[in-house]
């Protein structure tokens, strides 16, 4: 195992204070890496905490601690302002650390989720509806999630919980038989399942008898009716190959398709369960749960069970399959008080010990305002996003890139299309509403997926030339790197920071802080590129050219995490 680049710095600093310590060890936290090279690569504010404990003052606390940290990292050990100590490291040092971890297929990253599974619940969108942006989110930030939590040495099972029983069978089925126009449904299933189910909503507003006539063949449904039975069948089977489109079109995987049906048969024990802990009560023939400030319904009074029993159903089969360490539900914010309330029925029934996390989303908004929720009426789909940001990707590669071939042209332009949309997506706070820029998020100027991608497929081309025999160019030796330029120092210390990031960003569950420091490893490359000639860098060609190749896996590797298909050529 590498060691992480601030490891030695912790360790150092824990040596150094044990025998000061209050509270034991845990507070080496209070390192952190500096914005600013003049404070130096890492700043250590612990004097601070220690001197207050101590009634110390921290300046001198300081001062005392600085000599004693001693480690073959660190180079520079400086005490700054009221008690910060600021601390460089050694160039050769960040030099080894980088050529050892991108030596490392995972690139240096800790598996700290060795030995423990991680659930993701993610994209998770319903039956009989077609799957529009609103859903995009889930699925790109889960994804993400499964990878980042993978290369962190984590067992992960990324599973669709797909939304295929509930209440919309009932009306579906009737407006199915009453309205269907089988042309129509020919050509078109989900359009016209769509269409179905819009109509049953406008005539039940007028006739209050379809809603009875709904919940009548959902009952039957439930109750297993085989002519039911065999329309819900046909229902999913049109909505599961919709959605298989958008994920292959995305590249996305799930290691299991567990929609709501699949607990159906464990509900009634958890009602039983619910009711016999005391956690549940029976309330005008409905199963509630009172919660401190509300109530959720667990069991209507017609028998049907609501999402919340699914829910704890599912999580009961989770722990006894996987004995999952951790859940992760990838779910808008509009779930947020529908998942406390399942985290606290789960905990209060013993379903689990896993930790329960909602990762929440905000809303998508489009540049001319339209709203991309799952209750509007005027859905954009997200194959016909894709398809736009394609088009317009390609645009551009025909515009910049005339030379390359029809089939070239159009895998970049698929590859930067599709990547646009995901990472304007991924870059941003998940708990913020984002809005799509056509123009920012395709300019190869700024954080963006054309911007890495090309910043990528630059170090590619560099790497590509060097190696060729009439250049005289070998594979760079990654051990040769030596640190002979501020710029060169600047972006070999993003580069040994990428484990860290990574760590760090999946711990958050934030897909965006790794999004950032691609963004960070991506200026720095090109500010060195502008002004440290590689090839032509006599000397210093050699490191130069390791040195990029380190660049070129490290942005390889965490674009990959962020699911982008890479190029190397744009
Ligand atoms: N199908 C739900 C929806 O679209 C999301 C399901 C999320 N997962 C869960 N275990 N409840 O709103």
């Amino acid at each position: 195992m590498i060691p992480a680049l601030l490891q030695p710095i912790l360790d150092a600093v824990a040596a150094t204070v044990a025998p000061l310590s209050p509270d034991g060890l845990g507070e080496v936290e209070s390192v952190a890496p500096t914005g600013n090279p003049a404070h130096g690569d890492y700043q250590w504010n612990f004097a601070f905490r220690i001197a207050k404990a101590q009634r110390m003052n921290p300046r001198a606390l300081a001062e005392r601690l600085a000599p004693l940290l001693q480690h073959p990292a660190i180079t520079k050990v400086e005490v700054a302002g009221p008690g910060f100590i600021n601390l460089t490291l050694d160039d050769a040092w960040i030099a080894r650390t980088v050529a050892a971890q991108v030596a490392e297929p995972n690139v240096g990253i800790a598996p700290e989720g060795a030995g423990r599974t991680v659930i993701i619940d993610f994209s998770s969108p319903n039956v009989a509806k077609r799957m529009h942006i609103g859903h995009m989110r889930s699925t790109h930030i889960g994804d993400a999630l499964v990878r980042m939590h993978r290369a962190s040495g984590w067992n992960v099972v990324g599973d669709n919980h797909i939304g295929d029983w509930g209440t919309q069978f009932g009306k579906l089925i009737v407006a199915y038989r009453s309205w269907l126009d089988p042309e129509a449904f020919e050509a078109d299933p989900i359009g016209e399942l769509e269409r179905l189910y819009v109509e049953f909503g406008r005539r039940a507003k007028e006739d209050p008898a379809l809603g009875d006539a709904a919940r009548a063949e959902i009952a039957k449904l439930q109750k297993g009716d085989p002519e039911n039975t065999a329309l819900w069948r046909q229902f999913l089977a049109i909505s599961m190959a919709e959605f298989e489109a958008v994920y292959r079109r995305l590249g996305i995987r799930f290691d299991e398709v567990l929609g709501e049906s699949a607990y159906r048969d464990l509900t009634d024990q958890v009602v039983t369960d619910l009711l016999a802990a005391g956690i549940a009560e029976v309330s005008e023939g409905a199963t509630i749960v009172r919660f401190e400030h509300d109530v959720a319904i667990f069991r209507k009074k017609d028998g049907a069970d609501n999402y919340g029993t699914s829910d704890i159903a599912c999580l009961r089969y989770r722990e006894a399959r996987w004995h999952p360490a951790r859940i992760v539900y990838v779910v808008d914010m509009r779930q947020q008080r529908h998942f406390q309330q399942v985290f606290e029925v789960g905990r209060r029934l013993g379903a689990t010990d896993a930790e329960l996390v909602h990762v929440w989303f905000g809303m998508l908004v489009l540049p001319e305002g339209v709203k991309m929720g799952t209750r509007e009426g005027n859905v954009i789909r997200l194959v016909d996003l894709l398809d736009e940001s394609v088009r317009r990707a390609r645009a551009v590669v025909d515009a910049k890139s005339p030379n390359l071939d029809e089939a070239e042209r159009a895998a970049i332009a698929e590859a930067v299309g599709v990547g646009a949309v995901r990472y304007a997506d991924l870059s941003q706070n998940p708990q913020t509403n984002v809005t799509f820029d056509w123009d920012r998020m395709l300019s190869l100027e700024g954080n963006t997926a054309p911007y890495l991608l090309y910043s990528h497929a630059r170090c590619a081309s560099v790497l590509a030339k060097a190696l060729r025999p009439e250049e005289g160019g070998e594979a760079p030796d990654l051990g040769a790197i030596v640190i002979g330029h501020p710029l060169e120092r600047e972006l070999l210390l993003a580069l040994a920071r990428y484990p860290e990031m990574v760590a760090a960003a999946t711990r958050g569950f934030r897909p965006n802080q790794l999004a950032e420091h691609l963004f960070e490893v991506a200026n720095r490359f090109n500010r060195f590129y502008h002004d440290c000639p590689v090839l032509k860098g006599g000397e210093a060609r050699a490191s130069r050219l390791a040195l990029v190749e380190a660049t070129r896996r490290v942005l390889r590797h965490g674009m990959e995490l962020l699911g982008l298909s890479v190029l190397d050529r744009m």
